[in-house]
């Protein structure tokens, strides 16, 4: 579906983190929208090294990348060399910027500042000196402990939002000062949907759930779930508010919701009627507690009035549409 009147087919496109969960949608997007697209993915790809708490230092697979024909870039955002390469070789018209250290549970402040916060604003300069326009990812994360979901409202309670709510400051400073470009930062809430399942433990639950429901495992619930409830996003609506803020009414940061909160109970009742499998569910104390949110709800009214967002799919609409996908993931991945 075309969300723009935008023809890309001319343009050329920047997505870093393009071999991620988002950044590889975006990149499919263009290539079956606009084929004649000039689509750069820039990405530091996975390789063995971990974070203090296990996980990946970045989640990138090729297999995300299956079946793409642009162009593929090893490089890190971090290395000031390698965004030099990209200032000079390229005439950028557009940046998706979604590489970051998505796992909201890295403990190391110092390389999440340098990846999320500081390679932010080196990427920001090569658009201003292209005259490329910015669309980037920040998150709901950097609302935090707030029980406000409306941009100047963020309390970020773990490193991960507040590098989001310093990428937002930032931005703040850019578009005061006035530049020719326009920079959209977007707010993810909960984003679920194909291409995530190599996020491993960070995936959403949709995903995990879906497997351990059709592994015939309990599904494992986190304590009082019925009442933890988040502003789950389908891929989809995170591609159209991409697509839309390249031609923003006003630059800015907005969030991407669908402005409805539910629960995580609800995830494994829709997957459970959707699979036909009952296998009940099983309650575990939340590890987490001190640097969890328990509610999240996008407050939209600027997303839908400055970008022309508009959500399309309801968690019953989203999870329906990605069961395919789960039963494919399952049977090549999981099994
Ligand atoms: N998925 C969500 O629910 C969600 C919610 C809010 C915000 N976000 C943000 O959206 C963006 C995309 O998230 P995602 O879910 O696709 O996560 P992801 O981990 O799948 O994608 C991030 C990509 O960035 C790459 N990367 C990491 N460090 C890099 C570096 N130093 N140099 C180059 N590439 C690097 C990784 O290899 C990975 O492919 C991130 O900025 C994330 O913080 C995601």
């Amino acid at each position: 579906m075309k969300y723009t009147d935008i023809d890309f087919n001319t343009k050329t496109i920047l997505i870093t983190g393009g071999a991620g969960f988002i950044g590889s949608n975006l990149a499919f997007y263009f290539q079956n929208n606009y084929p004649q697209s000039n689509i750069i993915v820039f990405d530091k790809f996975r390789s063995d090294d971990t974070f203090s708490n296990g996980a990946l230092k970045s989640f990138g697979h090729y297999k995300n990348l299956l079946g793409f024909s642009g162009t593929v870039i090893s490089g890190d955002i971090n290395d000031k060399i390698d965004l030099k390469e990209l200032e000079i070789n390229y005439k950028f018209d557009y940046i998706f910027h979604e590489a970051a250290i998505s796992d909201t549970t890295v403990q190391e402040q110092d390389v999440m500042m340098k990846t999320n916060v500081n390679a932010y604003e080196d990427l920001l300069k090569i658009a201003i000196k292209h005259n490329a326009n910015m669309i980037y990812a920040s998150s709901a994360a950097t609302y935090g402990d707030s029980d406000r979901f409306e941009v100047g409202y963020e309390q970020p309670n773990n490193a991960y939002g507040f590098s989001k709510v310093m990428m937002d400051n930032i931005t703040a400073k850019y578009i005061k000062q006035g530049i020719n470009i326009s920079i959209v930062g977007l707010k993810y809430f909960n984003v679920y949907g194909q291409r995530e399942f190599f996020k491993n433990k960070t995936a959403s639950m949709v995903v995990q759930f879906g497997h351990q429901i059709l592994k015939g495992i309990t599904p494992k619930l986190f304590e009082g779930s019925d009442k933890i409830v988040r502003d789950f996003i389908y891929i989809e609506d995170i591609i159209q508010a991409n697509i839309k803020a390249c031609n923003p009414k006003k630059s800015g940061i907005y969030n991407v919701g669908t402005g409805k909160a539910r629960s995580f109970e609800d995830i494994v009742n829709i997957l459970q009627h959707e699979l036909k499998i009952d296998n009940g569910k099983e309650y575990i104390p939340n590890p987490f507690i001190g640097s969890y949110q328990f509610f999240t709800q996008a407050v939209i009214d600027t997303t839908k009035e400055n970008l022309g967002y508009e959500p399309r799919f309801t968690m019953e609409e989203g999870i329906q549409a990605y069961i395919p996908e789960i039963k494919r993931l399952f049977e090549s991945e999981v099994k």
